[in-house]
């Protein structure tokens, strides 16, 4: 896919889709509620269609009428064997928290997943299970991962990892096992497992002590379905407010964005960077916060960020480091160990593809440092993206200011944006 340079500016309104992450938890926790539930706004990506497609081989019936999602919940134990493997595709998400609840099921089953998913650590979400006595067997930590399912017991961990999805596996685990389960996460992370399950009527105390959060979780409570409403994406807007802060002539207005305080540091990160950004009509959606982000155009200053806003836009990284490419200072992005181990080494993809496109960067541990020039002398335009959706996306982006970019193994973007080259392309954007 190549993209090129835009000369009017991007206007209008493109249309994001929703949630990824709060989409997954809407397959998932219905699945095993008791009721309907009717999921309005869910992303239809590659992603997503895998955990439907899981929960579907378990037996639940999931049925789509134009853009809502039905799923017909029979409780707790209603899941039944699928009869081959569970193929995940790209899903981190769906490997996760899948683990935490396929280990009580009455039933043995095996994780699988593309080559990307297939070398990613899963000892982060087996060990903690392993330790309430699940029975995971990994592939000396990656996937595939054979789970026999079996009744668990209660423990108390400490999550020194910032990562929602290992939460959210633990979270999953607890819920049909006896008494309480308690998480103390050092690193507060995005809580949508959290909202929607208290939404659903789980017996689930949340406390927030200085930096740290407390969560218990006492199982065996069965689940009421309701219906949800995604809101849509921050991760996947932060592409667009990007794209329209760097690009001269440029207002969008984007709608029913996701502005969960756990997931929002992007905001906070380019109004750091002097981002002329609006955040109107704050409002609540299914107990999230949500709001409508006006972007224009601006000069962006380089900025200085600490790991502690890291876990709060952990997946923005790739496209926050386009927007400092174009800022008049230097910055430094510090504490980005977890990039590693996302889809793709992110950390090096970033820094590699941004020197292939002339930017002086480096990294040094785990901090990232950009030193931004006026104009870039592409070395290779091929941008590598190691099959990542959030680099393909970040480099399109890079493209529209120094394009033609060639982006390998774009349909990657599948994974988490279907109608993003639509989109962008309806506002004033030139990519084929
Ligand atoms: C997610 C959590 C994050 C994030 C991922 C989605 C989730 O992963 O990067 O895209 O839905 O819980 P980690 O838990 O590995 O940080």
């Amino acid at each position: 896919m190549i993209s090129s340079k835009i000369s009017g500016g991007l206007n209008g309104h493109p249309k994001i889709p929703g949630d990824k992450s709060i989409s997954h938890r809407s397959v998932i926790i219905p699945s095993i509620s008791n009721g309907i539930c009717e999921v309005n706004n869910f992303l239809n990506s590659d992603d997503v269609i895998h955990t439907i497609n899981a929960f579907k081989s378990m037996g639940v019936k999931i049925e789509f009428q134009g853009n809502k999602m039905i799923i017909f919940g029979q409780g707790m134990n209603s899941l039944q064997k699928p009869k081959n493997e569970i193929y995940l595709g790209n899903s981190g998400t769906s490997a996760r928290l899948l683990a935490g609840l396929l280990s009580w099921q009455k039933f043995n089953s095996i994780l699988t997943g593309d080559s990307s998913l297939s070398s990613r650590p899963m000892e982060r979400i087996s060990d903690p299970l392993i330790k309430m006595k699940a029975d995971i067997r990994t592939n000396n930590g990656t996937m595939p991962m054979a789970i026999y399912g079996r009744e668990l017991e209660k423990n108390s961990f400490d999550i020194l990892i910032p990562s929602a999805q290992i939460k959210s596996g633990i979270i999953l685990a607890a819920l049909n096992t006896r008494g309480i389960t308690k998480i103390i996460e050092h690193n507060i992370t995005r809580d949508h497992t959290e909202i929607m399950l208290e939404a659903f009527g789980a017996n689930i105390d949340i406390e927030n002590k200085n930096s740290k959060k407390i969560v218990n979780i006492h199982g065996k409570k069965e689940l009421t379905s309701r219906n949800i409403d995604v809101p849509c994406d921050l991760s996947s807007s932060a592409f667009f407010i990007v794209a329209a802060l760097i690009n001269e002539k440029s207002n969008i207005t984007l709608k029913k964005i996701n502005n969960n305080p756990t997931r929002n540091g992007i905001i906070k990160a380019l109004l750091k960077m002097n981002a002329n950004l609006n955040i109107v009509n704050e409002r609540t959606l299914n107990n999230e916060n949500i709001c409508d982000i006006e972007v224009n155009y601006s000069e962006l200053h380089g900025c200085e960020l600490d790991s502690n806003i890291a876990k709060l836009m952990i997946d923005e990284y790739p496209i926050l480091s386009i927007a400092a490419a174009f800022a008049n200072s230097p910055s430094v992005f510090r504490g980005l160990g977890e990039l590693r181990v996302k889809e793709s080494d992110r950390l090096n993809l970033i820094m590699t593809n941004l020197k292939n496109c002339g930017v002086d960067c480096k990294v040094i541990d785990d901090d990232l440092y950009i030193n931004p020039s006026q104009r870039y002398q592409i070395k290779n335009n091929v941008i590598q993206t190691n099959f990542d959706h959030r680099i393909a996306m970040a480099f399109t982006v890079m493209g529209t200011k120094v394009g033609p970019l060639n982006i390998d193994n774009s349909d990657s973007i599948n994974t988490s944006f279907p109608t993003f080259i639509d989109q962008f392309n309806n506002i004033g954007g030139n990519i084929s």
